[in-house]
């Protein structure tokens, strides 16, 4: 028996430009941003420590796990809005859209 895999879709904007993002299983938003090649900074790899990765959650919020003790600790240090997370740090999953700011 064949089963469809769900597809996924995430809405990115960065640089004047819209981009939708398809993917088939939940992951690492940071991840699924660099494999589709959308400029994004992460200076620290992925550990939550240097801020670069911050992005703009335009819709569904509510749908992301709340801050990490690591996410938490840096969003209260340099004041992030209450939907600014970091990228590094989340889940990417359908119908999110973000923006990311690049200058
Ligand atoms: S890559 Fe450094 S905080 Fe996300």
């Amino acid at each position: 028996m064949f089963f469809k895999k769900p597809k996924f879709e995430l809405e990115v904007f960065f640089l004047n430009q819209k981009k939708t993002l398809v993917f088939y299983k939940s992951t690492n938003l940071l991840k699924l941003l660099i494999k589709h090649k959308i400029p994004i900074n992460y200076s620290c790899d992925g550990n939550a420590t240097c801020g670069t990765c911050k992005v703009e959650v335009l819709s569904s919020l509510d749908k992301l796990k709340p801050r990490n003790s690591l996410e938490k600790e840096l969003a209260n240090d340099r004041e992030f809005k209450s939907n600014e997370r970091l990228a590094c740090q989340i889940q990417a999953h359908d119908r999110l859209k973000i923006k990311i700011q690049n200058d």
